[in-house]
């Protein structure tokens, strides 16, 4: 049994989580699921990332003390796992003890190889944002922003990490492992950007300055700079657990590829001699309007609002279904209504009715064995083969929107192959060939659509379940095998009627 260890990105707690937060913890449940289905030993970690200024100031906007604040908003990230169907086997949080245990180890350790030295620190500080400015921060005639107060240039002695020195095994480490990150036209970037010499890493804030942060273990008046002790979740969380790092996929966003997880963490790793990730899957973003779906611009998501409307697996239906993994994608409610109603409702859903409305009507209930296959069936099967085929290497490159492109067009030719076999029709003759005709194309649009939904089952769990409870049929443990096309549900008494993807009340006039 392979190991399989996942990561999705931890995220700030400094406001509630949004559609984009709950895409990456879908996006990743989607990898793990397929992979434990395939006999994987997946051990999936998703967290929340609780230190440094951002956090410290949205306590003290708030009134109360960071850990209380870190409590509440952390909760709320976490009770919206269950809610999106997410199989995580643990939940990081970065104040816990387990985790500054490991940080101030592994701080430790470099300290003592000489990996980490005591420096001067020049920039430019604004007090009224306790932050350092950078030169992109500037107005375009060279001016501070009006928001930053007085920006004032200061010294300050903090600690530095010897990034520099490893930039040349960084840049050899790519070059051979050109699979590292993924889509790999963001390997070639993070080459692009290791032309440039680095910088070492300042990793200590004074804690005049920031308070809320993991101590030095060296020296107690620092606290740990927050991107050092953020990437370290991924190892603390599973440092006392034998045989589960590294990483095999650190799923995170563009945004925070280069340079904390191209660069930062695998020297980190490397210069404390500890095993590196085996790959980085940097997904893109969900804009509305073209703009990044986030906190700070208001043009956030609640993904709550679209579960309760919709269903979770509309929702995890949609986001898998719309967007190629490492591209942008717009989110428009337009959109989601589309892939709605013409995909879920009258594709799937459509199938579902006539089943077991069929079953129901012609069959007692019970699915038939099949009677003797004609060209339309064996068309049906064969493009089932073609499709299976495809679907799973599809899944393995995170090509989803693709795999379940494919998956919807086989449902759409079961739903053109009961037009054409026209049971209904067969229902009423007297023909003994029509009888058995009609059992075959009940059988046949009955497995169909279990295979549909097994195939599709780590993108939309509870439909899965859902359908094959009203197909009578308890899958057995090798999912491979349930993607054989075989007479699983001969016999099997099937539900009259199910309801899955019902249509949204119109919208109420004002
Ligand atoms: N705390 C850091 C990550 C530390 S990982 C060791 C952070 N947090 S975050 O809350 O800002 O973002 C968490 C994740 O959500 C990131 O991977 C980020 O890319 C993702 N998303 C945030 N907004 C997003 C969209 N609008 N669309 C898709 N994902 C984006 O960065």
């Amino acid at each position: 049994m392979e190991s399989f260890y996942i990561t999705t990105a931890i995220d700030y707690v400094n406001g509630s989580p949004h559609l984009g937060h709950a895409y990456e913890k879908v996006l990743t449940d989607v990898i793990a699921r397929f992979r434990r289905q395939r006999g994987d030993r997946v051990h999936f970690l998703t967290g929340v990332d609780e230190h440094g200024q951002k956090v410290q100031a949205s306590a003290k906007k708030r009134g109360i003390p960071p850990q209380q604040f870190c409590d509440e908003v952390s909760a709320e990230f976490r009770a919206l796992l269950p809610k999106l169907n997410i199989t995580n086997d643990d939940f990081i949080r970065t104040t816990e003890a387990r985790h500054q245990r490991v940080v101030r180890q592994v701080l430790q350790q470099l300290h003592d190889q000489g990996q980490i030295y005591l420096d001067e620190y020049r920039g430019f500080y604004s007090t009224r944002q306790e932050q350092f400015l950078q030169d992109k921060d500037r107005n375009p005639d060279g001016s501070w922003p009006e928001i930053y107060g007085e920006v004032t240039e200061i010294t300050e002695s903090n600690y530095f990490f010897r990034l520099r020195q490893h930039q040349e095994w960084l840049v050899d480490f790519l070059m051979q492992n050109e699979h590292f990150i993924f889509p790999a036209y963001r390997q070639k970037q993070v080459l692009e950007f290791l032309k440039e010499p680095l910088n070492d890493l300042c990793i200590s804030r004074p804690r005049e300055r920031l308070e809320w942060g993991i101590r030095l273990p060296f020296d107690e008046n620092y606290v740990t700079y927050v991107w050092f002790d953020a990437l370290l979740n991924y190892y603390s969380a599973v440092a006392d657990k034998p045989g589960v790092w590294p990483a095999t996929i650190h799923v995170i966003g563009k945004d925070i590829l280069v340079p904390p997880h191209a660069v930062y963490w695998p020297i980190m790793l490397h210069a404390a001699g500890l095993p590196l990730p085996k790959g980085i899957v940097a997904h893109g973003w969900w804009l509305q309007r073209g703009a990044k779906m986030s906190k700070s611009t208001g043009n956030a998501l609640n993904p709550l609002d679209l579960v309760a409307e919709f269903g979770v697996d509309a929702f995890r239906y949609f986001l898998i279904r719309e967007m190629n993994v490492g591209q942008d994608s717009d989110f428009t409610l337009e959109q989601f209504m589309v892939r709605y109603n013409s995909e879920l409702a009258n594709n799937l859903g459509n199938l579902v009715n006539r089943t077991l409305n069929m079953t129901t009507r012609f069959a007692g209930g019970v699915v038939p064995a099949a009677g003797p296959d004609t060209e339309l069936e064996q068309g049906l099967r064969a493009l089932w083969a073609a499709t299976r085929d495809a679907f799973i290497p599809l899944c393995e490159d995170f090509q989803f929107h693709t795999a379940l492109e494919r998956a919807m067009v086989f449902l759409t030719e079961t739903n053109a192959y009961i037009e054409k076999r026209a049971p209904w029709k067969l229902g009423k003759s007297a023909a003994p060939e029509d009888a058995a005709l009609l059992r075959t194309s009940l059988a046949t649009m009955a497995e169909a659509l279990r295979l549909a939904v097994t195939l599709i089952q780590h993108v939309t769990p509870a439909t899965a379940d859902k359908v094959r409870a009203v197909l009578g049929h308890a899958p057995g443990p090798d999912w491979k095998a349930e993607l054989d096309w075989g007479g699983r549900l001969t016999g099997a008494k099937v539900a009259p009627a199910l309801v899955l993807f019902p249509r949204p009340a119109p919208p109420t006039k004002p």
